[in-house]
């Protein structure tokens, strides 16, 4: 198996220096982490380079399949080593994630992926083989990015690989919407809970790291006071981040997907249940970019507009131009600005997740290439200098209320591929030249490092 892995270049730490900048301290404690984020396949290339067998990605960008199955590849071993050491030789500690979307076709040829529980124990073995060669450099870990999204994405609505969807939800040429995201949600859960047991019991003691998991968060604000409405933002809640979160930090489904899915929504067994418990994940990682407004579609009729789950008629997210928008809609035709949805979403999950730390894994800007944009004009990002200002307000807004926040990453330290959108679709603090490669700081380079300084200092 060729690793697949999620570094996040974390900066920052053990600055030290007297001097107060501000009048008030910072709400960064001095162990908070700052850095950016990045993943495998929007940044490496190297198709096939090194014995790298194709992914799922590599098949649905190139459609070629093929591939090797079962045996490790220490190229690949050696290649995350080098990178592991050239990171904290620079001072920047990694942190990992071990599946960020992609893995390999043959996982999916051979046995439907995470349609099927094998994929648990494949993800144990990949997990292993991981902890075992970089557990004495890499501190943190985390298991899957975004499940909830990488569930939505490829199996309900099937626009990214497997492809795997039903009407009304997507028009795809195989799969069923209305069970297939559940199952393979189940044997995701299982499969980090498998990796996180791995980890706790043969190797934590010895490395003395954290593991955790990646989801992605949107805050769903009621589109009116109405109990239906706000009980529709909770189901929204439930079908997103709860969906994976309650099982790993509780155990158990949400109320809300139990009652809406009854017997659609796999079990977990007794067993299952007791490693869950046992396998408790220690800290939570949160991808959080934008707010929805909701309006319940049960009892009342509504504007369908787009969204997951919307023919559950629950919930429906107004955030195509035209509809009601929470802020403004960036070029991005999904991103809404809405800083103080960061702040409510952070005191949400407090709430709902007592004391377990959380790290802010992915926040970040997309600026739309399109033809008539200079470079000039993505180097003087001022949009994005405003959105991380916005949503680190609202982030240390969140922590004096008593939110556990550990790091803040920005997605992203490049310009990268961003999947459906290609290269159109630009996240970077940094510019990168599509033809001579070349890396250009942006403006929000500069003000991500005076924030991080300032921060320090007043700490
Ligand atoms: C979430 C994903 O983890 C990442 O791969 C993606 O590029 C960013 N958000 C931006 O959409």
């Amino acid at each position: 198996i060729l690793l697949q892995s999620l570094l996040f270049h974390v900066y920052g730490r053990h600055q030290s220096s007297s001097k107060n900048i501000l009048e008030d301290s910072s709400p960064f404690p001095s162990d908070f982490l700052f850095g950016t984020a990045s993943s495998a396949y929007q940044y490496e290339g190297a198709f096939l380079t090194d014995g790298k067998s194709l992914n799922n990605w590599d098949v649905f960008t190139h459609k070629n399949p093929g591939g090797r199955f079962g045996e490790i590849n220490y190229l690949g071993i050696k290649y995350y080593s080098k990178l592991i050491d050239a990171l904290i030789s620079r001072g920047i500690k990694p942190f990992v994630t071990l599946n960020h979307m992609d893995y390999p076709q043959e996982l999916e040829n051979r046995f439907q992926s995470w349609l099927n529980p094998e994929m648990q124990n494949e993800f144990g073995y990949l997990a292993n083989i991981c902890f075992k060669h970089f557990g004495n450099r890499v501190k943190y870990w985390t298991t899957l990015n975004e499940p909830n999204q990488q569930l939505i994405i490829g199996y309900l609505t099937g626009k990214f690989p497997p492809s795997r969807c039903s009407s009304p939800y997507g028009n795809c040429s195989q799969g069923n919407s209305e069970t297939e995201p559940f199952i393979a949600a189940h044997n995701m859960i299982l499969a980090h809970a498998k990796a996180v047991n791995i980890y706790q019991t043969k190797y934590q003691k010895e490395q003395k790291g954290s593991i955790g998991i990646v989801v992605q968060t949107s805050w769903f604000e009621p589109i009116s006071d109405s109990n239906a409405d706000k009980e529709a933002a909770e189901s929204a809640q439930s079908f997103y981040s709860n969906w994976i979160l309650d099982p790993v930090i509780y155990g158990k489904y949400p109320k809300e997907m139990v009652n809406i899915l009854g017997p659609a929504l796999p079990q977990f067994s007794s067993n299952e249940v007791k490693n869950l418990e046992n396998s408790r994940a220690d800290f939570i990682g949160i991808n959080h970019y934008t707010s929805y407004f909701i309006q319940d579609c049960l009892t009342s009729a509504c504007n369908t507009g787009h969204g997951a789950f919307k023919a559950e008629g629950f919930a429906l997210k107004l955030d195509r131009k035209g509809n009601v928008s929470i802020g403004e809609l960036t070029d991005v035709d999904w991103q809404h600005i809405d800083p103080e949805g960061f702040h409510k979403m952070l005191n949400y999950l407090k709430d709902r997740y007592p004391n377990i730390p959380m790290f802010i894994t992915e926040n970040g800007f997309g600026d739309l290439q399109k033809p008539e944009t200079t470079d000039k004009e993505l180097l003087h990002d001022t949009k994005r200098i405003q959105y991380m200002s916005g949503y680190l307000e609202a982030l240390q807004a969140a922590m004096r209320d008593g939110a556990n926040v550990k790091g803040y990453f920005v997605w992203s330290l490049l310009d990268n591929f961003e999947w459906l959108f290609g290269y159109k679709v630009r996240f970077g603090l940094f510019h990168v030249d599509l033809t001579t490669l070349k890396r250009t700081p942006k403006q929000s380079a500069s003000w991500y490092k005076n924030f991080i300084e300032e921060h320090v200092n007043r700490r």
